[in-house]
């Protein structure tokens, strides 16, 4: 089945929870970041931030636990209180000033205040049969895909499936891109995170915060290729789609004369190939692996919902109080874009 084909599906239909597919509202989006910047306010760069409201500036994997410090979730899954996060698209004006990108609800979701779509999936996206055995992660568990640093098309080869998509309509799903699309995009920018889904079974972070988790040996996870040796424990694939709503900014008038794009990463970066997310695990109890065992396609009875006004109720504070939402003269945290 191709993507577009995919979209119908579950995109434009009243969506169920797929595979495992839900919105979560935005939670915050603040210059912090637990796992690579654990204990500094403010970290390096801004993120946008869905899940738990235990988020905060620290969240040492020993001693936080997000289940029992949460008290609500921006997810539709109430059981889910993990986090996951990425930067934030600023468009830069042709004065220099930087101006935040808002987020969209994709369609069915209407009313979800920013926000991603998250995904678990046990086998690739278009396989309805979803057979696979998936371990579920474990308390504390926490992994980072993509490098800040990157700036090259050989860089960004490392990692698999961090893509972006020039929506043209609701409905588009192709073709996937490393870098930001070089025209406007009138339906926004899909921005897709694919983590890894090989894990080496015994660590719940390593120092780099992705060195306990792999690509498989040969082929890919959606040709069901196996697991290396050193990393033989396969987990689900999560999945995050990150609607940046471009509208505002797609008149050409307004892009570089040069002819280049003007969107840029939080972190500095304008060639799109730097783009990252993290990820902390928060799943009540054995909530997420059940719902993987009952290897369902579009329904998940297993777990339960929320509304879309709940899940938009569910904040933190803002710990770092700055302004990221004016025509800023320079990037949250005075971040050189290079
Ligand atoms: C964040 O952590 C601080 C220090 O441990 C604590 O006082 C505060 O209540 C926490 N905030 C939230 C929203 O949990
Ligand atoms: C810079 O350009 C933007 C977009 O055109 C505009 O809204 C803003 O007011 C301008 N800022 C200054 C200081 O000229």
């Amino acid at each position: 089945m191709k993507w577009n084909t995919l979209a119908a599906a579950f995109g434009l239909v009243a969506p169920s929870s797929a595979l495992l597919r839900f919105g979560c509202s935005q939670l915050t989006v603040q210059r912090l970041d637990p796992l690579v910047n654990p204990g500094s306010n403010p970290s390096p760069h801004l993120h946008q931030i869905i899940g738990g409201n235990s988020f905060n500036v620290s969240m040492d994997h020993a001693n936080h636990d997000l289940v029992a410090k949460s008290t609500c979730t921006s997810c539709q899954f109430t059981e889910d209180f993990s986090n996951y996060w990425t930067a934030v698209i600023y468009f830069k004006a042709r004065n220099g000033t930087y101006k935040r990108v808002p987020q969209r609800p994709q369609q069915g979701m209407e009313n979800t205040n920013g926000g991603m779509v998250v995904y678990y999936m046990s086998d690739a996206l278009f396989d309805t049969a979803q057979k696979s055995k998936v371990t579920a992660f474990k308390p504390g568990f926490r992994m980072l895909i993509g490098d800040v640093n990157y700036r090259t098309r050989e860089q960004a080869r490392d990692f698999r499936q961090l893509t972006y998509i020039c929506m043209q309509n609701e409905g588009t799903r192709e073709p996937e891109t490393l870098d930001f699309p070089t025209k406007p995009c009138p339906a926004g920018i899909m921005a897709n995170h694919r983590f890894p889904t090989c894990w080496d079974g015994v660590n719940l972070d390593s120092p780099n915060h992705r060195d306990h988790v792999a690509y498989p040996e040969t082929g890919t996870f959606e040709s069901g290729g196996k697991c290396p040796a050193t990393h033989p424990v396969r987990i689900p694939q999560i999945l995050l789609e990150t609607v940046w709503d471009t509208k505002k900014f797609n008149d050409k008038a307004l892009w570089p004369s040069d002819g280049s794009q003007p969107f840029v990463w939080s972190s500095g970066d304008k060639t799109g190939f730097s783009t990252h997310a993290d990820y902390l695990f928060g799943w009540k109890d054995d909530s997420l692996q059940k719902a993987m065992d009952a290897h369902t396609y579009v329904s998940t009875p297993s777990l339960k919902t929320q509304t879309i006004a709940q899940q938009n109720k569910c904040t933190v504070p803002d710990m770092v109080r700055e302004d990221i939402d004016s025509w800023l003269t320079a990037l949250p945290g005075g971040v050189m874009v290079n």
